[in-house]
């Protein structure tokens, strides 16, 4: 199995700046190149790692073995502070998130993720849910399509694609991801076909993020860890499309304002609530050249930070 590489690891653990005797999250484990670092910093402190996949859960099982301070919880991160109440943890020193899908997920042809090799359409994260790729190509109604090709995928040309992937279907089942490429390939102009990004990239991406309701859980859960940290305690997001990244970037600089409280507007002087955030990084960070060059994968990806007081 391809060893997957963790993208901006010094960054993060320079911004997490662990603690010793620290509780600390990793809510995307992997293949725990992240919670492996962690791990090495920790004495008496402990790490809680999430992760939906059942396949990487057993890979990183094999990486962590040598440590025994950490606890491994199977879940989306959606659930995040349930799971962690129902450990009695209601606070924590500091918390990641390396979003998006490890080098395994991607390369094994039968999750379906890759557009390079043929494989079923699948692409769910957690195998114990029903929707897959394969299920809203052959089911979803043509506007759906269109919806999450242009919101998801930020696919100018959705309604073409979505209206090959409708005639197409008419007549056989859309079951490998190499079909799917191809039927994308039909729908789109030579111009684009020429391109280096892959034709089908876009509609792959859309794919992802619906049937794993990436996003959604991803604003859910956010909100949860801002609740969760301690004073100082650091929350540290790495994101790979500028979807994910606006949800980062939105949420993070709300904490950072100053708040008229909604319940007392109506009084007749204001009253206003001081942030309990701060920034730890002003502007967004990006891999340096060198990692870009060693790990391909690092090339999209974005870090933001921020501390609580
Ligand atoms: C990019 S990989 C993390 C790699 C890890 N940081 C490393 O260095 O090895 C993202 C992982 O997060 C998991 N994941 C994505 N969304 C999730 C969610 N909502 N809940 C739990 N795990 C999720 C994926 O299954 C994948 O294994």
């Amino acid at each position: 199995m391809l060893k997957h590489k963790p993208v901006l690891l010094s960054e993060t653990l320079e911004l997490l700046n662990i603690k010793s005797d620290g509780i600390y999250v990793d809510c995307t484990l992997g293949g725990a190149g992240h919670s492996e670092k962690i791990l090495e910093k920790l004495t008496t402190g402990k790490l809680y790692c999430l992760e939906q996949d059942k396949q990487a859960i057993i890979y990183a099982k094999v990486i962590l073995n040598k440590f025994h301070n950490y606890e491994i919880i199977a879940t989306n991160f959606r659930h995040l502070k349930k799971e962690l109440q129902l450990r009695n943890i209601l606070q924590v020193d500091g918390i990641i998130y390396d979003l998006g899908v490890s080098s395994p997920q991607l390369d094994e042809a039968e999750r379906g993720f890759s557009y390079h090799q043929d494989g079923p359409l699948d692409m769910r994260m957690d195998q114990k849910q029903t929707l897959s790729a394969e299920v809203i190509v052959n089911n979803w109604s043509f506007e759906d399509i269109v919806n999450i090709l242009w919101i998801y995928g930020e696919e100018k040309f959705a309604r073409t694609i979505a209206r090959a992937i409708v005639k197409y279907r008419e007549n056989s089942k859309i079951i490998t991801t190499l079909q799917l490429v191809d039927i994308v390939k039909s729908a789109l102009p030579m111009k684009i076909l020429k391109k280096a990004k892959h034709p089908a990239r876009k509609t792959f991406q859309a794919l992802r993020i619906a049937v794993n309701d990436e996003l959604d859980s991803l604003r859910v859960s956010l909100k949860q860890s801002l609740q969760l940290l301690k004073s100082k305690g650091v929350l540290v997001v790495i994101s790979f499309h500028s979807l994910e990244d606006r949800i980062v970037k939105t949420l993070f600089k709300e904490q950072v304002v100053s708040k008229i409280d909604p319940l007392l507007s109506k009084l007749p002087m204001s009253i206003k609530w001081d942030p309990i955030f701060e920034l730890l990084t002003k502007k967004v960070v990006s891999p340096c050249e060198q990692e870009i060059q060693e790990n391909s994968r690092a090339r999209s990806a974005k870090l933001r930070a921020i501390i609580k007081f």
